[in-house]
């Protein structure tokens, strides 16, 4: 990597920081592209957050990425919001155009063309949502763009559903406990876990082998540490097409890497240190 004075920055605010597979994912793809251009990660503690995102226009930062705790305490200091982080009340992306901040989640996006690559329609589809933070919201709107039949989603607190459901309107909400869970993958085709549980060890599992029946064609679980859950180790033995959070990761992060650039994302080779990262293979 060769730093000079033309060099242009682009990074992650998070608390903590330590952890993030991004910055390997975008330097890769900006050496690929030969783009002088380098991505860095900034530990910014919550009470930070306001002084370090209005050095980003003095700074001439060129955008960042928000990560965990920041990405809804962003949003009073940003100029404006695409209509996906608007829907979603979250921003994962940031980009600096002239002297104003706009707010974007690629979160959604990210994940269609996860599901699109992996080769799984949701046209016409019954879906099963675990969860209802922010990561739901958003892939929820994507499934309903992109022709879902049917969306029921579950959650251990039934107000984030209630919200969900006065924003999207045809949505189906169901506690997430065995009665409701048991009668709904019965007749559905695809299982998409967005709760963040499954990331522990000991997390149990919200659903049971034998809920899974015979028209399920595929589970996925935003999850991407560890690359297999619990889920979706149970889904593979039953022979059902899995899908992990990796994917979602690469799409995401390539979505903010267009934005920044305004150009088409290395995928391949974001994705071979994206998995060298996490020790797996696609
Ligand atoms: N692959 C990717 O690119 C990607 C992108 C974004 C997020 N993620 C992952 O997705 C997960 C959720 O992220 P988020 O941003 O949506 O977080 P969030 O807004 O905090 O939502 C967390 C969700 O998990 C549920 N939950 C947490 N603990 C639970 C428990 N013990 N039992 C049942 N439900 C529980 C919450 O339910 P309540 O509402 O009841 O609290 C809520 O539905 C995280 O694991 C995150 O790492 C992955």
């Amino acid at each position: 990597m060769n730093i000079d004075g033309s060099t242009k920055i682009v990074g992650v605010f998070g608390w903590p920081v330590e952890h993030t597979a991004s910055p390997r994912m975008h330097n890769v793809a900006f050496e690929a592209l030969d783009l002088n251009w380098v991505y860095l990660p900034f530990e910014v503690k919550p009470d930070m957050l306001e002084p370090a995102v209005k050095a980003i226009i003095p700074l001439n930062i060129r955008g960042v990425n928000l990560t965990i705790p920041h990405k809804k305490d962003v949003i009073p200091f940003l100029d404006e919001l695409s209509s996906e982080a608007q829907f979603i009340g979250t921003v994962n992306t940031i980009v600096k155009k002239g002297n104003k901040l706009i707010g974007y989640n690629t979160d959604g996006q990210g994940f269609m063309r996860a599901l699109e690559e992996n080769k799984i329609s949701v046209l016409g589809k019954k879906v099963l949502i675990l969860g209802a933070g922010g990561a739901s919201f958003g892939i929820s709107r994507e499934l309903i763009l992109k022709g879902a039949d049917k969306l029921f989603v579950a959650n251990r607190t039934l107000k984030r559903t209630e919200d969900l459901k006065k924003m999207l309107g045809e949505i189906e909400v169901l506690p997430l406990e065995k009665d409701s869970l048991k009668s709904v993958l019965k007749g559905a085709d695809i299982v998409i876990n967005t709760t963040s549980v499954g990331m522990k060890k000991d997390d149990r599992l919200l659903i049971s082998e034998n809920w899974l029946g015979p028209s399920i064609e595929a589970v996925v679980d935003i999850i991407y540490s560890p690359p297999e859950t619990k889920l979706l180790r149970m889904a593979r033995k039953k022979n059902i097409k899995t899908i992990n959070g990796l994917d979602m990761l690469l799409h995401q992060g390539a979505l903010s890497f267009e934005l920044w650039t305004g150009k088409k994302a290395p995928i391949e080779v974001m994705r071979k240190a994206l998995y060298k990262k996490f020790k797996t293979r696609k």
